[in-house]
């Protein structure tokens, strides 16, 4: 597999820039019928997400593993008058894939609201430049549109992350922008209303259900579509050898051999923990408190393989994942390396194709 860099320089280009020659090649044959303001058809935007060729032929990588139907769902959602809420546990590419819709549909992913208990009102509906709104009172060149604003006048996606993290007042503020598709500027008489095009893609953690719970309202607003972790190990593995891969790349990373055998180990490592069963399903296993997700893996082996390229022999080895397989499973020092030592003598010691590995977790626990 060869990656070319089609962004020189940037640390992380947008996938609207990094996948630009695919964008590009999609929407040129693209004949089905493309939703107001989208630059492809429905149709196109899920071969962009899942991979496939373009009508000259261009070859679409996969962004995203996992059921078809899922992503078709989310996107036919978004042209509706629906939003679009994508749920899951950390680690379930929520947020990559809401970049990856909004670059296919928009063109652009970087409208975008990061969700926190501090975020504002403004940071949903807009602002004000203070100096001018002091010298000139209140004028719309002193407004300051937020990126849910700008996405209502251009008809494009805006992003919301972490939904359920926002304090539920400010959320309210997204009812009447989802319901009348207006936002109302009181202060200058004036409202702005969705261009067509316009929808919102919000992500949320499943575990933050709770914190600050959707209120009913806004829900009925959002198409929910839950991403869920990857049901099997061949995908699981496939997933992080490409993201390894792609990351590898944008970090400029001494090429290491594809190592997907330690790829293989780690994932299988993970998914029993999470499971709480061992891939044979003989041996029951405790859980540690924190997601082993996909993400959680590929940073796991991207961490192994700058380990083995600058201090190690050039091979992505056991010793070079040790330490950060068990800087992910102990979050909490003291429950999760009774789980983790466990695991250890019971399963890990058992397989003797996985020696390297028990002796390089012995070293490092001690
Ligand atoms: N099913 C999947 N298909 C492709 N990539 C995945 C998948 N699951 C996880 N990933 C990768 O995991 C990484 C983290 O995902 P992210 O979107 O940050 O998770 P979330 O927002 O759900 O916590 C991304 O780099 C993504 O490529
Ligand atoms: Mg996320």
């Amino acid at each position: 597999m060869t990656t070319i860099d089609p962004a020189p320089g940037l640390l992380r280009p947008h996938a609207e820039q990094a996948y630009a020659e695919e964008l590009r090649a999609l929407a040129v044959g693209d004949d089905r019928p493309r939703p107001p303001s989208w630059r492809l058809s429905p149709w196109a935007v899920v071969t962009y997400l899942l991979g496939g060729t373009s009508a000259d032929g261009t070859v679409i990588t996969p962004k995203y593993v996992g059921p078809r139907r899922l992503i078709e769902v989310a996107v036919a959602t978004l042209a509706t008058d629906r939003a679009l809420l994508l749920l899951g546990v950390p680690g379930t590419a929520k947020t990559w894939v809401s970049e990856h819709l909004s670059a296919a549909i928009s063109g652009s992913s970087t409208l975008l609201v990061q969700g926190t208990s501090g975020t504002a009102e403004e940071a949903i509906r807009y602002g004000w430049n203070y100096a001018r709104l002091l010298a000139e009172g209140p004028s719309d060149a002193a407004l300051v549109p937020s990126p849910v604003m700008t996405a209502m006048r251009t008809g494009a996606i805006a992003r919301i992350e972490e939904l359920t993290r926002i304090p539920s007042d400010v959320q309210d503020a997204l009812i009447t922008i989802l319901s009348e598709k207006t936002l109302p500027v009181p202060e200058l008489g004036t409202q702005v209303q969705a261009a067509k095009g316009f929808n919102v893609i919000a992500t949320a953690n499943d575990r933050d259900r709770g914190v600050n719970e959707l209120s009913s309202a806004l829900r009925r607003r959002f198409n929910t579509v839950v991403l869920p972790l990857p049901d099997d190990e061949d995908d699981e593995v496939a997933i992080v050898v490409r993201r390894v891969e792609q990351l590898g790349v944008a970090l400029e990373l001494p090429r290491i051999p594809a190592a997907a055998e330690e790829v293989r180990r780690v994932v299988r490592v993970f998914r029993e923990l999470r499971s709480g069963i061992t891939a044979d399903g003989r041996t029951k296993l405790k859980s540690p408190s924190g997601t082993l997700s996909t993400a959680e893996a590929i940073s796991v082996i991207t961490n192994g393989i700058a380990l083995s390229a600058h201090f190690g022999d050039g091979t992505l080895r056991a010793y070079d994942i040790a330490g950060a397989v068990l800087g992910s499973v102990i979050k909490d020092p003291v429950a999760d390396r009774v789980v983790w030592t466990e695991y250890l003598e019971a399963v890990v010691r058992e397989r003797p194709e996985w020696s390297d590995f028990y002796r390089a977790c012995r070293e490092i626990t001690g």
